[in-house]
């Protein structure tokens, strides 16, 4: 199952254009998870202890772990991202925070080293952004996630760039990015 994690907001997302190409690419079906449909909540000081108890106790059986489930065992992972505030939208921070439970997505060997337990072999981070893009805050972030916690080995970058600057044609540059991809 390919797992698309689209945290665009407006509806003419340039991003969520540029991820359908790659999904176009991947071919096969993939489910969506619209993020700003998903009523997803920073954790709170009683979701927190209640997840740390059901963690403890060894006890996924809750509804809340099923996004955390659903992620460890998607077969390729597509998130869509723009580039905000040289970052992205909190939105995917949120859901990072949900998903992210230790014996799901995640576990500590006996040196209490990170062991990654998703299934997934791909991520694609797929961005785009008005000026140039700068990696360090967003896609290096979710590459580190990625490969060092989650066991997920191989991230790709899509990204288009400047497309918010003065006298540059952004619709030429997302078609040209778009058209990189076939
Ligand atoms: C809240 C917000 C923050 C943004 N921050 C940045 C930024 O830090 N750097 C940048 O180059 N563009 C920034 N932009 C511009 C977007 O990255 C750009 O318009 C992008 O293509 C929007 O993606 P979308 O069409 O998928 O919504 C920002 C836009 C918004 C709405």
């Amino acid at each position: 199952m390919i797992l698309y994690i689209n945290s665009c907001i407006r509806k003419v997302s340039r991003t969520n254009r540029l991820a359908k190409a790659v999904l176009q690419k991947l071919g096969g079906e993939y489910t969506e998870l619209e993020l700003y449909k998903e009523n997803l909540r920073p954790l709170d000081l009683e979701n927190l202890n209640r997840r740390t108890e059901m963690i403890e106790q060894n006890n996924y059986s809750d509804g809340m772990f099923d996004r955390a489930k659903q992620f460890a065992s998607a077969d390729i992972i597509v998130i869509a991202a723009p580039y905000w505030d040289l970052s992205f939208p909190a939105l995917l921070k949120t859901y990072i925070e949900n998903i992210y439970v230790t014996g799901i997505v995640s576990a500590y060997n006996e040196n209490g080293m990170p062991v990654g337990l998703c299934r997934a072999n791909e991520l694609y981070y797929v961005t785009t952004a008005g000026g140039p893009y700068d990696p360090t805050y967003s896609y290096c972030y979710i590459e580190s996630l990625a490969k060092n916690f989650f066991g997920i080995p191989k991230t790709h970058l899509v990204k288009a760039e400047m497309l918010d600057i003065a006298g540059n044609d952004a619709e030429e540059i997302l078609t040209r990015e778009i058209n990189k991809l076939k």
